[in-house]
């Protein structure tokens, strides 16, 4: 490996272990920095936009190169001070060394890459919409336990590693970072996860190995909900255990009054997923689930449902959604991937009937729930996968579709059903906008025209945005 940065461009290609000085223009939609020089393209990890680094060269693929920063030579303009300790060694908040404003236009031209790439007629594109907070944002939180905790540079080689409880380390598989507190969670669960992990280590509760797959202790998740203040602990462990669980929870718990519920999920499976394996859960303290509050409506959590984790920002978000439907209060509404039902619910006051689509029964049960804890009675939830639900026979056919499906967008088949629906448009939500992108260029094959795509930042620090996307028919231009 050579000591110093390659001044001139190199004679031979670029290899492993190769040093630049690149200056980073941009950021990609894994939050690393983005450079070009000698004819390449450099992702850089650890690197901002309008800093200049001095980067190693991971690997190079033909014209493209992954590098990891060694040294910031100089700042760029945009730099601030990250907010949170971990900034650098946890893989979750990538961009915290960037100014918010920087963020939010990095985010913009993201989106604008994905949509333009793939679409052959011009659209609408909104700026992004602002967080109103960019700290203490989340309402949840998923925490790892590992036997294999991430040695910071600096630490002695043979600092104790046997426990951890935090986050993946980035770009380092297999390793957690110890967090002692996280900036965009709630600071009550900073002080849960500090007790969790003082009393897992004092009781000597082994923590998984993901390699050996042995280890009781798994996952924590702590759920906030700001406007109920309760608050909703999941412990996932390998194994039931109840003589080493059920006193470690009654001492959590006891420390917590703020705790409102705590559960315990199994997950006996070697996959690394918090979700627990059906008919394995235990409520352990309080009545399994938390309140919160959206735009007047209050919807009631479950540990394995899902519902979107920055509600201050989800107002803002239904709202957006709300205003693309352009309901006149006749219209049926089809609410794919309904989740907990929020957005049937939010779009029940203004349509006839909202019919939501879901796959995961403890969210439709937690929908069903909803709707009658807030007196609707115009909408009705459909379990199951929403390439069946949409072939359910006598429904209504709807005039306006909402899809939200999860990270990887619609399935290849829901996409010629969903075109062939007949609505008049379809509200496309979307936390990722290159699936997101990829679905509106099939549909545009299929006599669709995508009109309005408006980006809202639901994650501040991280190089993930939400959007809106409306759609209308071709024939309708
Ligand atoms: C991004 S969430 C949207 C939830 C809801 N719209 C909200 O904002 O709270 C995606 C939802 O799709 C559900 N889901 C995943 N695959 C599905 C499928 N094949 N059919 C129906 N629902 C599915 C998930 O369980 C999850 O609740």
């Amino acid at each position: 490996m050579s000591e110093q940065p390659v001044k001139s461009p190199p004679t031979r290609k670029p290899r492993a272990g190769d040093q630049f000085e690149l200056d980073i223009v941009a950021f990609d939609g894994r939050g690393r920095g983005t450079a070009q020089r000698d004819g390449y393209h450099f992702t850089v990890r650890r690197a901002a936009p309008g800093a200049t680094v001095r980067a190693m060269v991971l690997r190079r693929r033909g014209a493209n190169i992954e590098a990891v920063a060694l040294e910031k030579l100089a700042a760029g303009p945009k730099a601030v001070e990250p907010v949170c300790a971990h900034f650098g060694a946890c893989g979750g908040c990538s961009l915290q060394d960037l100014a918010y404003s920087e963020q939010l236009a990095g985010l913009r031209a993201l989106v604008e890459r994905s949509f333009t790439s793939r679409l052959s007629t011009p659209f609408e594109l909104h700026d992004v919409i602002p967080a109103p907070a960019t700290t203490r944002y989340r309402n949840k939180m998923e925490f790892t336990f590992s036997a294999r905790r991430w040695i910071a540079p600096g630490e002695p080689e043979n600092a104790p590693n046997g426990f951890a409880l935090g986050m993946h380390a980035a770009g380092v598989h297999g390793k957690v970072v110890d967090i002692y507190g996280c900036s965009i969670q709630a600071r009550v669960a900073d002080e849960i996860l500090a007790t969790v992990r003082e009393l897992s280590v004092a009781r000597a509760l082994p923590p998984w190995d993901p390699k050996l797959h042995t280890g009781l202790l798994r996952y924590l998740v702590i759920r906030h909900a700001g406007s109920s203040s309760e608050v909703l602990v999941n412990l996932v462990t390998s194994d039931e255990a109840p003589d080493v669980i059920d006193p470690f929870v009654r001492e959590i718990v006891a420390r917590h009054p703020t705790i409102t519920t705590f559960l315990q999920n199994v997950n006996s499976r070697p996959a690394d997923t918090a979700i627990g394996d059906p008919g394995r859960e235990r409520v352990l303290f309080g009545g399994g689930v938390i309140r919160e509050r959206i735009l007047g409506l209050e919807f009631e959590l479950s540990a394995g449902s899902f519902f979107q984790t920055n509600s201050v920002q989800a107002e803002r978000l239904f709202e957006i959604v709300r205003e693309e439907c352009a309901l006149t209060g006749g219209e049926t509404v089809y609410d794919l991937y309904c989740g907990t039902g929020t957005i049937a619910l939010i779009l029940s006051a203004a349509a006839r009937e909202v019919i939501g689509f879901e796959i995961v029964s403890s969210s439709v049960a937690d929908a069903r729930a909803n709707a009658l804890r807030n007196g609707i009675g115009n909408v009705r939830f459909v379990e199951g996968d929403a390439l069946d639900g949409l072939a359910t026979e006598g429904l209504p056919a709807p005039d306006v579709v909402v899809v939200d499906p999860p990270r990887a967008g619609l399935h290849k088949k829901v996409l010629p059903r969903l075109a062939a629906l007949g609505a008049r448009r379809i509200v496309y939500v979307s936390c990722h906008h290159p699936a997101a992108a990829e679905d509106a260029r099939v549909l545009e094959s299929l006599g669709w025209r995508v009109e309005r795509v408006r980006p809202i930042d639901m994650f501040p620090h991280t190089p993930h945005v939400e959007c809106v996307i409306t759609l209308v028919p071709q024939s309708a231009s």
